[in-house]
Parts: C-alpha cells; structure tokens; sequence
C-alpha cells in the first residue's frame, strides 16, 4: 500500500481522477476487511476532491445503514426507495442530482448540500451497498465523476 497518497495538483478534475484511481487499487490490494478498505477509499476521495460529504450506505436487512464515510455529520438509516441513495438501491442504478432541491424526497443531511450523485455496488445480483458524494456547489457532477466513480465502484464489486 502507498503510505501517502499523491494527490494530483492539476486543476483538470479527469486528470484527478486519472492520479486516483490506481492508487486506490494499490491501496486496498492486501487488505481483506471491507469497512477497512471503504473508509480509506472515503478518505481518498475526500483527501482529491474536498467533497462536502463522501462515503457508504450499506444494505443491512430492510435498510441503508450509515458506513465509512467523511464529512458532517450524517442520517445513520435510510429505508428503501427512500432519499436518493435509496432511490439508487430501488432502482440499481447511478442517481446524478444536479439540484438537490428538485429531487423529489431527497434527504437533506446537511442543509449545505446542494449537489448529490449515488452509484450502487452489486454483489450477486443484489445492491451490497451505495457510495454518496455531496457538494455545496449545485450542478457540480457530470459524466466525467460518474465515469469514474463507476470504476471506484467496480474497485468495490472485486473487493465484496
Ligand atoms: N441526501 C441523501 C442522504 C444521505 S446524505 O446526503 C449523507 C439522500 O437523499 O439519500
């Protein structure tokens, strides 16, 4: 594992995410425990890009429960269906929420987010668990973060 991650200084969000990536899959090669290996993915993320809120909602029987994350303070449960992450787990698809004000039922865990995107990891056909990103600007998401996100979450899939 890389004892500190290199966080690329370029103000290009692709060429972040291009820095990222492989030091996420070497960070969590070696290390079997999951909750171990999403918190150190939050943080990374966290670390490159500052977001407002990242981290884990995991399917625990009928419910989203609160995992690894960094940022505020944040709702431990969500039900099914409900809020965006929940809507993500319904529906096993990436949710982009450009205005968060515009979603209808969105969960407002802090007032000082204004733009969300869910992805869901699958494991064996069902959701395992959805990954949140929050930021306080609106419209700060865009196919660029959900591409690769979607490979963070690919990452994650390997890993479950
Ligand atoms: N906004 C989310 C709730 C989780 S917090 O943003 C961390 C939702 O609507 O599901």
């Amino acid at each position: 594992m890389a004892e500190e991650l290199i966080v690329s200084l370029a103000a290009d969000k692709e060429d972040r995410y291009q820095t990222l990536i492989p030091q996420i899959k070497s960070l969590v090669s070696g290390e079997t425990d999951v909750i171990a290996n999403l918190s150190n993915i939050a943080a990374a993320l966290h670390q490159t890009f500052h977001f407002l809120w990242v981290g884990f909602y995991l399917v625990r029987n009928k419910e989203l429960v609160l995992g690894p994350f960094q940022g505020p303070i944040a709702c431990t449960r969500i039900g099914f269906g409900k809020g965006v992450c929940g809507a993500s787990w319904k529906e096993k698809k990436v949710i982009l929420v450009p205005n968060v004000e515009e979603f209808p039922g969105h969960i407002a865990c802090s007032t000082d987010s204004k733009s969300e995107i869910v992805l869901p990891a699958i494991k064996g056909g069902d959701v395992a668990l959805v990954l949140d990103v929050d930021s306080e600007k609106l419209n700060d998401f865009d196919v660029i973060d959900q591409l690769h996100l979607e490979k963070v979450i690919k990452i994650i899939e390997d890993l479950l």
